[in-house]
């Protein structure tokens, strides 16, 4: 088999998505995104530049926070996936909740991503101010524009986390 036709067989890639072994069998040039939604059916990621601009597709890979539509499948053998499923376990998380009762969620094409990035935002600096938000949430493009009322949501979500701990 020449070259071009073996890059088409797909390869078998296990990975734990939100804690749980899933297998998937994927062409070499698959993106984790793609592999998620079409392959896993995990379809909280959302696909809308498919070129690392807007941040919908944002997921944790091994505790990082990635654009999975830059990572290839293939390249995650053995990693810890965590997707916007994974953080709505019991129902809504909190920052799902302050998303909704802030009003930030519009389309909703952008939420997935917005929460996990807040999500790694809130683990890495709990008492993040305003700016630190709009700062650490620039990858992240809202194209309703609601951007005020996400900043307002994770700041709510911040001081209800650092009110309990
Ligand atoms: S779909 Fe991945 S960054 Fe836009
Ligand atoms: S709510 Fe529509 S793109 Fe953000």
């Amino acid at each position: 088999m020449n070259d071009h036709l073996s890059q088409l067989e797909p390869i078998d890639v296990t990975l734990q998505v939100n804690g749980t072994p899933v297998d998937v069998s994927v062409p070499a040039h698959r993106t984790l995104l793609d592999a998620l939604r079409d392959d896993a059916g995990f379809k909280g990621s959302k696909k809308c530049c498919a070129d690392g601009e807007c941040g919908a597709c944002s997921v944790f890979l091994d505790g990082t926070l990635v654009n999975s539509c830059l990572v290839l499948a293939v390249e995650t053998e053995g990693s810890d996936v965590t997707t916007i499923e994974g953080l709505s376990v019991d129902g809504l998380s909190d920052l799902q909740q302050e998303f909704l009762k802030a009003g930030a969620v519009q389309c909703g094409v952008c939420i997935p991503g917005q929460v996990v990035a807040a999500e790694d935002l809130l683990r890495t600096n709990p008492h993040a101010t305003a700016t630190e938000i709009r700062d650490a949430m620039s990858g992240n493009l809202c194209r309703c524009a609601g951007y005020e009322r996400i900043v307002a949501a994770i700041q709510a979500a911040a001081e209800t986390r650092v009110t309990i701990s």
